[in-house]
């Protein structure tokens, strides 16, 4: 596996670029990118052999429909089956939207024409496509250098929480692709929001890097309703957009999310060691990964305080493991603190480890899958999360990505 790490001083950054653009043009095997969102897995959308295997090297199955990314109006255009520079090509409900919020975190379904130039496998025979012009400037110069349209999913193995770093991509697809680029972090850290405005109402079909509240803001838009399951309608709905029906955003660990329903701020607080031993009593002890002793692992945001209220010994902090890769580059967002867990009666029965993704939505959207795959590599039996609150902001998407993450959800 090749890495070109990508420094905004780098020599070598058009070169790894232009190499990656060829390599894209005729090989089968996908490239992973850096986008603001996540790390994408790119492939010339326009051939069938080349999008196959993207399915192939994440296993996801072949009926959830992937991303198409352009680097120009002009591109998308031509995908629409118009005059590249025909002004109406797009329908025009999503000119405020485009105009607003393109190029970024924002993926809009289009009609499909037939014949279309995208290979049949991108759509999942679906008649629309989605479209999405991403902010990130190497996305944009790959695709630009490319000169395709890039089918891309993120780039995890399917089922596994999103990568938002180059080493994110490498544990899960080290032997299957032949290259990432590396751009460092990424600066949203949930996907893109997907939007259908071809339907009146126009809906959400995926709550994301933009917020409902913004889409709002848009003519054509004020009316704009969810389309995705939220706390209120969990197992109800019916799944609309193909990808929600899976498994998703999955670290190995249980994970128990504490929803934030209480407005003055109180509630959703970790019972201390009678929540430890009810994951220690769970098939020998909810030990799901081979030790001896049990391994807590939380992830705070608003409401906890460190440890969340279980007994443990002073946290010190455990930095992200230096061999693996170096922290800086892995994500800024947060720090890792590690602790003896304790019963009542102060024996030690495991370890805690703690991460705090602080009050700002933003941050906590930027931290949250590196902070699932942290604990992860510590090989965490259970993982505690406290939830936030906002259904307008980017704490929708937060909420969202951690209820299909959840194996328990608390309020
Ligand atoms: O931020 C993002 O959107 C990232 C980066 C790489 O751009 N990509 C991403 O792709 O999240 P993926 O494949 O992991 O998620 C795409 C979502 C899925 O839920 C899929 O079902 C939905 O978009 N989707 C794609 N095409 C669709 C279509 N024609 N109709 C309905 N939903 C569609
Ligand atoms: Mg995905």
């Amino acid at each position: 596996l090749e890495e070109w790490r990508i420094l905004p001083s780098s020599k070598d950054a058009i070169a790894a670029l232009e190499s990656a653009a060829a390599y894209l043009r005729t090989s089968n095997t996908p490239v992973a990118f850096p986008t603001e969102t996540v790390y994408g897995l790119g492939a010339d959308a326009t051939r069938s052999a080349a999008v196959k295997g993207i399915y192939a090297a994440k296993g996801r199955p072949s009926d959830n429909p992937l991303i198409v990314h352009v680097s120009d109006l002009r591109m998308l255009r031509e995908l629409l089956g118009k005059n590249k520079d025909d002004p109406d090509a797009i329908p025009s409900r999503y000119r405020a939207l485009i105009e607003r919020f393109w190029p970024g975190p924002l993926t809009i379904l289009l009609p499909n024409p037939q014949p279309s130039r995208l290979a049949p496998e991108v759509t999942a025979g679906l008649e629309t496509f989605g479209a999405r012009m991403p902010s990130s400037p190497l996305a944009l110069s790959l695709i630009k250098l490319a000169g395709v349209p890039l089918a891309a999913p993120s780039a995890n193995a399917s089922t596994k929480p999103s990568p938002t770093a180059a080493q994110h991509v490498k544990d899960d697809l080290d032997g299957r692709i032949e290259f990432i680029l590396d751009g460092g972090p990424c600066q949203v850290g949930v996907e893109s929001t997907v939007v259908d405005g071809l339907c009146d109402p126009p809906v959400v079909l995926r709550p994301g890097g933009i917020s409902m509240e913004e889409l709002r803001s848009c003519p054509g838009w004020e009316n704009v309703a969810k389309a995705y399951k939220d706390h209120s309608e969990l197992g109800k709905a019916a799944p609309r957009a193909p990808g929600m029906k899976y498994k998703h955003y999955s670290p190995k660990a249980r994970v128990v999310l504490y929803e934030s329903t209480y407005a003055d701020g109180s509630g959703g607080v970790l019972p201390s060691d009678v929540e430890v031993a009810g994951a220690t009593e769970n098939g020998n002890t909810g030990k799901t990964n081979g030790h001896s002793s049990t391994r807590i692992g939380v992830i705070r945001t608003q409401r906890w305080k460190s440890g969340a209220g279980l007994e443990c010994d002073n946290l010190q902090p455990a930095p992200v493991d230096q061999d693996a890769h170096d922290d800086e580059y892995l994500n800024p967002a947060y720090q890792v603190f590690k602790g003896h867990l304790k019963n009542k009666q102060g024996d030690v029965i495991g370890e805690l480890f703690d991460i705090d993704l602080g009050h700002d939505t933003k941050r906590i959207a930027q931290g949250l899958f590196s902070a699932l795959r942290e604990l992860d590599r510590r090989n965490i039996d259970t993982i505690f999360v406290d939830g936030i609150d906002g259904e307008l902001d980017i704490a929708a998407a937060v909420m969202n990505r951690l209820r299909k993450a959840a194996s328990e959800i608390r309020s």
